[in-house]
């Protein structure tokens, strides 16, 4: 093919050309072929679809090959709408994917479908196809769009991909790494974040081979809604394994999509971290806990809007952005910190707050003496969470407060939500064995007067943002019910 020369054009067409080629990193010649390229791919594939778009109400706007918006100048109202790869897993639940593609596209996300070979089996492309607007992707080597390395394009140019129904034979393939086919190949190329609804009979979902893979998952950073427990599509069988409703996945999806503003105009106060308290200038008692699970919470009560207090016991971790932090050592300090932080709508007491000080911390480093060890007296630390939810005046609307626990964890929470008064307890396992201390990952209970919430192994991340979620529903319906 004849080398290209780029003569005779405007200079304006010529800045907008190069300004295109630098933001796409292509130097102009390159810039100038994709655009070609992607010319004449549209001819090939989508003429007839341009002539007469399936649903011009849903049909995706022109993007840049590598650009994850529409180009300045061309924006449209399509352009601001979300993308969402929808991958399609080999299962029964599939048939609920097609009203999934609805329910995404009454909150006007743009969707496009992958459907694995054993997903053909329950829906088809033409199904799918005529629900979202757009070509249903099938094959790894599809020649339409293999043309320009599809399966990478289908990766990086969305903002989320939701895996639904995600089979254990697919959640097997990414916590593998594998990429044999469209969906594992997209799901492995991709920098997006990915939102699994695990879907299988329940002796399948509780296998250690996929609870294994499952934690894996959770600790990349891989989002997970549900299963539900329910009837399975087997007579007579039932447990956990249901596929989450397609309103749940859709809402998973948004909290994913904007961490929204949900928590806009109001005031947060977190807990989080250890205290460290005094025997002496050099000793002090601890506790195991890392900090994690509180400042995830305080970063995304902030990134929904939120203003934030973060009162930290010694943590080894950075400041959540955009949020106020007020370091602290000791449980007493802690309580001064959360008082003067007051008022706030939510309080959230993650910490885990020694509950025993020394009775009298020495002033000097306490010396080892023959045949004598220092007797040590302790004496209980204020209970913040009980002081707080206990208040008359400039009580937060919602007192939420931790668990940690090693035996009995609901009935254990259950006991504490009574004693403290507070609203929520999330109750936690921390046994060794679970590696939630200081671990990336948690598996909690949300615990109130209205009943326990089993939430699924997810990453602290996870659970704050679905904590938040929680949060921001809660404060509206006391919002509706007036003062
Ligand atoms: N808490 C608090 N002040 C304390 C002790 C606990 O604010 N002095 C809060 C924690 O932040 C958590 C909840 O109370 O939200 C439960 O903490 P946990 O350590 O599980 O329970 P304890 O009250 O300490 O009871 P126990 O150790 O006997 O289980």
């Amino acid at each position: 093919m004849a080398s290209l020369t780029v003569r005779q054009l405007d200079d304006t067409l010529k800045r907008l050309l190069r300004l295109r080629a630098a933001r796409h990193g292509r130097s102009m010649e390159d810039e100038i072929r994709m655009i070609l390229r992607e010319a004449a791919q549209e001819t090939v594939c989508d003429a007839r679809d341009l002539i007469n778009p399936p649903n011009p109400a849903l049909a995706e706007p022109r993007r840049a090959s590598t650009g994850s918006r529409a180009e300045p100048g061309l924006r449209s109202e399509a352009a601001d709408r979300h993308r969402l790869v929808l991958i399609v897993g080999g299962g029964i639940a599939a048939y609920k994917s097609l009203d999934l593609i609805r329910r995404l596209q009454d909150r006007s996300i743009l969707v496009r479908c992958i459907l694995t070979a054993a997903a053909q089996h329950f829906v088809t492309p033409l199904a799918a196809g005529a629900l979202c607007g757009n070509h249903v992707h099938t094959d790894l080597f599809d020649p339409k769009s293999e043309f320009d390395v599809g399966h990478i394009r289908l990766a990086r140019d969305t903002d989320l991909i939701v895996v639904a129904p995600a089979t254990a034979d697919l959640l097997a393939k990414m916590a593998g790494g594998h990429a044999d086919d469209l969906a594992s190949a997209v799901l492995l190329a991709t920098d997006k974040p990915i939102l699994i609804a695990p879907a299988m009979n329940p002796q399948m979902w509780a296998a250690k081979a996929t609870q294994r893979n499952l934690a894996q998952l959770t600790t990349d950073g891989v989002h997970v809604v549900g299963p539900n427990v329910g009837e399975m599509a087997e007579r007579g069988e039932g447990g956990v394994g249901r596929m989450a409703e397609p309103l749940e996945i859709v809402a998973a999806a948004e909290l994913v999509l904007h961490g929204t503003r949900l928590l806009t105009g109001r005031r947060v106060l977190v807990t989080s971290g250890p205290t460290n308290e005094p025997i002496d200038p050099v000793r002090f008692i601890a506790n195991r806990s890392s900090g994690k699970q509180g400042h995830a919470i305080a970063a995304a009560a902030a990134a929904a809007g939120a203003d934030v207090v973060l009162v930290s016991g010694p943590v080894s971790l950075p400041d959540p952005p955009g949020v106020d932090v007020v370091k602290i050592e000791t449980a007493r300090q802690m309580l001064q910190a959360v008082e003067r932080a007051l008022p706030a709508d939510v309080a959230i007491f993650a910490a885990a707050v020694a509950d025993w000080r020394a009775e009298q911390p020495s002033d000097h480093k306490i010396k080892k003496q023959q045949d004598r060890s220092p007797a040590l007296k302790l004496v209980e630390n204020p209970d913040i969470l009980s002081t707080i939810a206990h208040r008359q005046a400039n009580r937060p609307r919602l007192v939420i407060g931790f668990a940690a626990e090693t035996h009995d964890v609901i009935a254990n929470a259950r006991a504490k939500l009574a004693k403290k008064g507070c609203d929520w307890i999330v109750a936690n396992d921390v046994s060794p064995e679970t590696g939630v201390m200081g671990g990336d990952s948690n598996t909690v209970h949300l615990v109130s007067a209205g009943g326990v919430e089993n939430w699924p192994p997810q990453s602290k991340g996870d659970v704050a943002r679905m904590l938040v979620q929680r949060i921001a529903r809660s404060l509206k319906d006391l919002d509706a019910a007036g003062p």
